[in-house]
């Protein structure tokens, strides 16, 4: 039995995999509601016997898949994706996310933008009318991250985001390292008046890989209810 919160994050696979053709070049995301995604697409595999190739956004996502008989291949095996299906940390009306909060949003960026289709799964919890409340995850190289860290702090003043906390995600007391040996750094932000902007203030940064901010990737989002429902926000 299902608690309301994972009955929606259910929902939402269930009504993402049933996008899926038979054929398709798959990006399999991460996060809780992606491994309810991977489970059910599983089943349509076996139960329907769908010739797919999927790319993983995690390492957590490819043992997953893999255990559950879904083969899993190289970005660059593959090529082009037809399909990327993934859950976020926020979302806003014009379907820009927050994403990171389970330390991938690098590869899941990558893939994200080598799918001709992003489709979001999300419970009704992460969406907001603006983006930030949810840390904002950014990820940098471990070579001078404190003065990374620092750069970061002035390019968001420079925005008029001051006094804005950055925190050094860790894992068992030491830094996090992320897929590709990096660390996270979570903006504590409030609110991002200019998703744009900021996103583009980060990435100039040296020692920045990449931010949070999935901004215009996003063509989908199929919203869980606890009630078993799907909204469709397009
Ligand atoms: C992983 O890095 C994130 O981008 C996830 O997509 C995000 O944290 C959503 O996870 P849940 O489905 O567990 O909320």
């Amino acid at each position: 039995q299902l608690s309301p919160a994972d009955t929606a994050k259910n929902a939402a696979a269930i009504a993402a995999v049933a996008l899926v053709r038979d054929g398709m070049r798959l990006g399999l995301g991460s996060g809780s509601t992606a491994a309810f995604m991977v489970r059910r697409l599983a089943e349509r595999v076996e139960a329907e016997g769908l010739q797919l190739r999927c790319a993983a956004t995690s390492q957590a996502t490819a043992d997953l898949a893999t255990r559950l008989g879904i083969r899993i291949e190289g970005l660059d095996e593959i090529g082009w994706l037809d399909l990327t299906l993934d859950g976020a940390d926020e979302l806003d009306p014009d379907l820009n996310l927050i994403k990171g909060g389970g330390a991938a949003l690098l590869r899941e960026k990558i893939v994200a933008c080598a799918s001709d289709r992003m489709v979001v799964m999300a419970d009704g919890t992460k969406v907001v009318d603006r983006l930030g409340a949810f840390h904002l995850p950014v990820e940098v190289i471990a070579f001078g991250w404190q003065t990374t860290r620092e750069l970061i702090c002035r390019a968001l003043a420079r925005l008029d985001l001051t006094e804005r906390p950055i925190l050094l995600r860790k894992h068992d007391d030491q830094p996090l390292l992320t897929d590709e040996g990096n660390y996270i750094l979570d903006l504590a932000l409030e609110a991002i008046p200019d998703p744009h902007a900021l996103s583009q203030a980060l990435n100039e940064i040296p020692g920045v890989v990449e931010n949070g901010l999935f901004l215009n990737l996003c063509d989908l989002a199929l919203i869980g209810q606890p009630d078993g429902n799907v909204t469709e926000l397009e």
